[in-house]
């Protein structure tokens, strides 16, 4: 199957994407609804041939099987022995969900329940500011959501300290006025050695400035003996279980400072989002499937075409810690060498995800991605609306832009346009250097997801259809989208280190590079 894509790719010769809207139809029949959204993958090579091989591959893995065991409990983090469950974090319906033949959803919902009044209690009492301290999915997801959702924000002032440079903790606290700050530690294992450090100097902190800490530390986490041991009260602790993974975990009590934000029913709003996308991923047909085809698509550009990094660039600027969620959400999920049976994953795993909102990133890196010599597929994001009416020309040049981005990778300028421009300031040989720099090679493919509106539930439906969209691939590869062995290796080394840079003990069985760097800090 992906020497038929292979071969597909190799007979598309010079074909050009533009060439291919000479069907009337392509924009819809290469495009997938869904409610208010729309997918539209028709700015891609992909035609009917490409399109029905892709879904051979969807097929021939067996994604609808997987995401079927996946919805139902089964273990399907098989190197973990784990079930993959963060979609029951949204299942509002409260319908059944079993693990290991318990229903999780009476748990689910009563640690719902109880965010949901603590995170009144909080917006009703004198705390001005809600510290969340944690890092990965501990810190990006509440981190991408707070930001996103910044115009229903009517509770305190929410920050985010993830870092393990003391910087980023005194630069917040400066912000902050500890007579009426609460912090929030975020951590499913509730060992990471940031965030414990960051919630160990918070509350000397408190400490200092004579503010008992009772009463000012939430805990979130699956580890409920650690936050014990921290002294956070069991009545405020928010655990999960090991079948939600880290960067999954938004839906759930690592969500609890973008609810304290927006309000339990913005919250709600947001899980309901994510439970329509699962509902939609669950039940369409392969074709019409928007985390299936945006997965298909994807892989074509990585896989098939060796296009090594995929931009998401969010024409909405509230998204602008989107690139980095993703980040997370892709390349931990996705960045795997070995199979699920212990073998070598053959062909390339996950792309390099990256990206800065638009239109910032046009002043910046766009130049790349127009004229360098490495493909970019990049995938835009945009709202037909924004919430700022009395702005609606800013909503105007933003809309335009983000089309004419797309439209400008596509189309590019010959050379002949190119001289055309220069004509009359440039002559001869002069002319022609001139406009072989203003040419676009165009041909360069991009999808745009639209949706109406940046809001609660639609941001819900846009980060669940990322995680699904991982999922695919990852069934499609064969790879353990749910495990994370590959960020081990370094934080046992920090943790040796820590010794040595403190000087404590001798760095002699180091190479002469790490030795080298070590001296230098030494003598700084
Ligand atoms: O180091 C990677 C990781 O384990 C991520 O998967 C996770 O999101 C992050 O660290 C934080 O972990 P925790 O929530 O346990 O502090």
């Amino acid at each position: 199957m992906w020497n038929d894509l292979k071969t597909r790719a190799a007979a598309l010769g010079d074909r050009r994407i533009e060439d291919l809207f000479q069907d009337p139809d392509r924009a819809a029949a290469f495009s997938v609804r869904f409610g208010d959204m729309l997918f539209d993958y028709s700015k891609t090579q992909l035609d009917d041939a490409i399109r029905r091989a892709l879904l051979g591959l969807a097929e021939n893995a067996g994604v609808t099987a997987q995401r079927d065991a996946m919805f139902t409990g089964e273990k399907v983090n098989e190197t973990e022995g784990r079930a993959v469950l963060h979609t029951a974090l949204r299942n509002l319906s409260g319908e059944p969900v079993f693990v290991d033949g318990h229903d999780v959803m009476p748990a689910v919902l009563e640690t719902l329940s109880r965010m949901e009044a603590l995170a009144q209690d909080i917006r009703d009492s004198e705390i001005t500011d809600v510290v969340n301290i944690g890092i990965g999915g501990s810190d990006l997801g509440p981190v991408m959501a707070a930001r996103a959702l910044a115009p229903y924000h009517d509770g305190p002032r929410c920050h985010f300290i993830s870092n393990v440079d003391g910087a980023d903790l005194a630069d917040t606290l400066a912000r902050c006025d500890p007579a009426y700050t609460l912090f929030v530690v975020a951590s499913k294992t509730f060992t990471t050695i940031e965030t414990m450090t960051n919630a160990a100097s918070a509350k000397a902190w408190l400490a200092q400035h004579a503010v008992p800490d009772a009463g000012r530390f939430v805990a979130l986490s699956s580890n409920l003996a650690k936050a014990a041991e921290f002294g956070i009260p069991s009545e405020r602790v928010f655990g999960f279980e090991d079948w939600v993974g880290g960067r999954y975990s938004v839906w759930g009590p690592i969500g609890l400072s973008v609810m304290i934000a927006i309000g339990p029913d913005g919250f709600r709003e947001f899980l309901r989002g994510g439970a329509d996308m699962d509902a939609h991923f669950r039940n369409a047909p392969l074709a019409e499937n928007m985390p299936v085809m945006l997965a298909l698509v994807g892989m074509w550009h990585h896989q098939v075409l060796g296009h090594g990094t995929r931009a998401v660039l969010p024409y909405d600027n509230r998204l602008a810690r989107l690139p980095a969620y993703l980040q997370q959400l892709e390349m931990e999920s996705n960045g795997k060498g070995v199979v699920m049976g212990g073998g070598d994953l053959e062909g390339p795993s996950g792309p390099v995800v990256w990206g800065e909102p638009g239109t910032n990133g046009q002043h910046a890196f766009y130049q790349l991605i127009h004229q360098g010599t490495a493909v970019v597929p990049c995938e835009f994001l945009l709202a037909a609306q924004g919430h700022e009416p009395d702005l609606a020309h800013h909503h105007t040049l933003l809309v335009a832009n983000c089309l004419a981005q797309s439209e400008a990778l596509m189309r590019g300028r010959s050379l002949e346009e190119a001289r055309a421009k220069v004509a009359g300031k440039f002559e001869g040989d002069e002319l022609e250097r001139q406009a072989r720099h203003r040419v676009f090679p165009g041909n360069r493919p991009s999808t745009t997801l639209v949706y109406p509106k940046l809001d609660p539930a639609t941001l819900g439906r846009i980060v669940a259809l990322y995680e699904h969209r991982v999922f695919v691939e990852g069934v499609i590869l064969g790879i353990n989208s749910y495990d994370q062995w590959g960020v081990e290796l370094g934080k046992e080394l920090a943790t040796a280190l820590g010794p040595m840079v403190e000087g404590v003990e001798g760095s002699d069985t180091k190479d002469g590079s790490t030795r080298a760097l070590l001296a230098f800090v030494h003598a700084h």
